[in-house]
């Protein structure tokens, strides 16, 4: 059977790693969460000192970029692949709040994005990849036979992420969730390298109403359309 790329691009916290993980599994394929990479860059910045309150060392961490070495292995008993910075595991770190508040700011360095970029196309070379982003279906993979863009209300979004913090541990209000979250659609969108814009032909999924196992069929369906249309 053919392999295909998929692409699955959206807003911060409207579900697209749940969904990339479900299908990547469903179809035998590799998932590649790109955000995972610009938060283990934003955490080496935070552990090397580069951040400080709300601002940060462009120019040393430009420098230091040859030095960071993102991997993904993939964990057996969590069924998906877990971020590496310089070898150590930092999967659950680069989920904290902390990270969360300056990866968009990061991540909006072009010299990151490159670097991330070339990576992640030579993960995905093969096909048969599930890879979720900002930037994917516009950038990374310009020519992916499925792209998705998925949406939500920025309220929704805030009740999931921060239902996610509280059971990893981290003691955040609500209201800090929302302005995060709407502060990262923010940057995320106006930024001036690969802003987060629906690719032409993507699909849009607007989740704010469907349920897991809605949201999975609905996308699943689609997956199994064009994987026989490749034939
Ligand atoms: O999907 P996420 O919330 O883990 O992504 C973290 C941040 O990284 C997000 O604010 C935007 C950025 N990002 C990006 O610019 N391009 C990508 N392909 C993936 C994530």
């Amino acid at each position: 059977m053919n392999k295909i790329t998929i692409a699955i691009d959206g807003y911060s916290s409207t579900g697209k790693s749940t969904v990339a993980k479900q299908l990547a599994k469903h179809l035998g394929y590799i998932y590649v969460d790109t955000g995972a990479m610009y938060r283990a860059v934003t955490f080496y910045a935070m552990q090397n000192e580069l951040i400080n309150v709300d601002d940060f060392n462009k120019e040393a961490l430009i420098y230091q970029l040859p030095q960071i070495k993102i991997s993904f292995k993939f964990n057996e008993s969590l069924g998906f692949a877990e971020v590496y910075l310089n070898d150590v595991n930092v999967e659950k770190k680069v989920r904290s709040l902390e990270v969360s508040s300056f990866v968009s700011k990061i991540a909006s360095v072009s010299e990151v994005r490159r670097k991330l970029v070339e990576q992640q196309q030579v993960l995905g070379k093969d096909k048969g990849v599930v890879m979720d982003g900002r930037d994917i279906g516009t950038v990374v993979f310009t020519d992916a036979k499925l792209k998705l863009f998925m949406t939500a209300s920025a309220e929704k979004r805030a009740v999931r992420r921060y239902d996610e913090l509280i059971e990893l541990g981290d003691h955040v209000t609500y209201n800090a969730v929302l302005k995060n979250v709407k502060e990262r659609d923010h940057i995320d969108t106006t930024r001036k390298d690969s802003p987060l814009v629906k690719a032409e032909d993507a699909i849009i999924i607007d989740n704010s109403n469907l349920t897991l196992v809605e949201q999975f069929d609905k996308i699943a369906q689609l997956a199994k359309m064009i994987i026989e249309g490749v034939e």
